[in-house]
């Protein structure tokens, strides 16, 4: 049954690409997250500024719910629209918009995928250094409204460090431009800041100003074997002490396994336990530090086999080791756990988790990965074959809750990078108190009104 409600739409903005064919609807109302069944009202894909806030305020006029959509690579259920919402894909607008060589600022569509802003930043001699293997796929405004952080964290920070303006059009239809690309600007709130990791509840980044970097120096790839759990902060500790690391990012075996049955190229001829992929520049003096600290390391009993790229095919192989387990484990649809704390913490708080797992869930295989140089852990709990979908669920959600707890205690974060969305909206309180839960309300409130956009995700209104 076609909708009448998009007849004015129609009316409204005649030149709106808008989609409503079963299959497109399916298309782009789910994530990565695979939980939810799509059922959005109908797609709108606008081509610039002034179309997306013709269409929020077509959605106010109408009570109609809006979904902003980037690439749909997210994690935590952000882009799901499975309750008669309008999906706003922002993929027409892909554009670069200008460059400044003074400034070192690339200005864009929110739509456009990270790897052609990396590439475009590239292409002028410098380097937008935010980085990860959905790339090709995801767009730098679901990074903003993520916060997204990746893999050389460790080295440049998350999304956050780079955006020095954004173009806001808020879910009461106003267009707010925040930031400005200022270096330097104490004129009271900084708005810009709502706008990264509001998880499109606030509104919809139409474009971004990105501060870019130094180009980044060559580098070397080394993979490293562990014995322990333990081992990895001190070999962490080790390598950061004498190097300037570019990524330090850890896998386990099971991981590790998952991704060879995928079609990688297995390391070393021996299983272990844990391995880090480790990345540093390929000068003379870097390299010399780099060995000097796997001796150091070997000595000590904490790094058992190692090797280093001599190309950079080589290093793309051992990058793929860390970079392929998310699309190796896709097919189980895994339960995510993107959790962090401080690094000073990950230590007491890693024995604590590995004791939880292991007591609650000796039946489920879990896959340990992510990025130990900023504290983040990525756990991925597989559903066995035998087990309902729904009892999985139900199960993961149950020690989930513990896992908070245990969060909780160490002053940690229920979700590191991924975002909150639908699937940690149950656990937002191990992270925020409710003095800040009511604070985030009263922000959404002013600029989103009448509670259009995203709703039902991170909290309910
Ligand atoms: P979407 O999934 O489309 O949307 C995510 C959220 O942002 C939703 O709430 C949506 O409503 C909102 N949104 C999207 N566009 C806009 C906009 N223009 N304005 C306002 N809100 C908007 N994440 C990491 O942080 N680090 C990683 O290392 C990492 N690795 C990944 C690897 C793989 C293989 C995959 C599949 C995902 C990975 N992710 C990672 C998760 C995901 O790629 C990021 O969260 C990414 O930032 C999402 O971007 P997107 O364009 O796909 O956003
Ligand atoms: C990663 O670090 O590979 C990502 O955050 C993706 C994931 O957690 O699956
Ligand atoms: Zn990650």
């Amino acid at each position: 049954m076609p909708d009448t409600r998009l007849d004015s739409l129609r009316a409204a903005l005649p030149g709106l690409r808008l989609l409503t064919d079963p299959a497109e609807l399916e298309h782009y109302g789910r994530d990565w997250t695979r939980r939810w069944t799509p059922a959005p009202l109908a797609i709108a894909l606008p081509d610039s500024v002034e179309d997306v806030q013709a269409i929020v305020r077509w959605a106010n006029a109408n009570g109609v719910a809006i979904v902003p959509s980037g690439g749909r690579t997210g994690l935590s259920g952000g882009a799901v629209a499975a309750d008669g919402e309008l999906v706003v894909s922002l993929e027409r607008m892909n554009k670069v918009l200008g460059f400044d060589a003074v400034d070192r600022t690339l200005t864009v569509q929110a739509g456009i995928p990270l790897q052609l802003a990396q590439e475009a930043a590239r292409e002028r001699g410098l380097q937008y250094p935010v980085d990860f293997a959905a790339r090709g796929s995801c767009s730098i405004g679901g990074n903003i409204a993520t916060n997204a952080g990746g893999i050389r964290v460790v080295r440049y920070g998350n999304t956050r460090e780079w955006i020095v303006g954004l173009k806001l059009v808020t879910g009461g239809g106003e267009l707010l431009e925040l930031g400005r690309a200022l270096v330097k600007n104490s004129s009271g709130y900084d708005l810009r800041h709502l706008a990264i990791a509001s998880e499109g509840t606030l509104g919809i980044v139409v474009e971004a100003t990105l501060r870019l970097a130094d180009p980044p120096p060559p580098t070397n790839v080394m993979l490293l074997a562990l014995p322990s759990f333990e081992a990895l902060m001190r070999v962490f500790a080790a390598f950061r002490s004498r190097l300037q690391l570019q990524a330090f990012e850890f896998l386990t075996d099971v991981a590790l396994r998952h991704v060879l049955a995928h079609g990688a190229q297995a390391p070393f001829d021996e299983v272990h336990p844990f391995y880090v992929v480790t990345e540093f520049a390929s000068d003379e003096a870097s390299e010399a530090e780099a060995l000097a600290a796997f001796e150091q390391c070997v000595n000590d009993g904490l790094v058992s086999d190692g090797v280093i790229s001599a190309s950079e095919a080589q290093a793309a192989q051992l990058w793929r080791l860390r970079e392929g387990i998310t699309e190796s484990l896709a097919k189980y649809v895994p339960y995510k756990n993107d959790v962090s704390v401080r690094v000073s913490a990950m230590p007491a708080f890693l024995a604590e988790t590995q004791a939880l797992l292991g007591r609650e869930y000796p039946q489920f295989e879990v896959v340990w990965f992510g990025h130990i140089g900023d504290g983040n852990l990525h756990i991925n709990i597989l559903k066995p074959d035998a087990v309902a979908q729904a009892d999985f669920v139900a199960d993961c959600e149950r020690v989930t809750k513990l896992l908070a707890e245990v969060l909780q205690r160490h002053g940690g974060s229920i979700s590191a990078e991924h975002g909150i969305g639908l699937v940690k909206k149950p656990y937002l309180w191990c992270t925020r108190s409710a003095a800040e839960i009511a604070a985030m309300r009263g922000i959404k409130a002013a600029l989103d009104p009448n509670g259009i956009m995203n709703p039902g995700k991170l909290f309910d209104a």
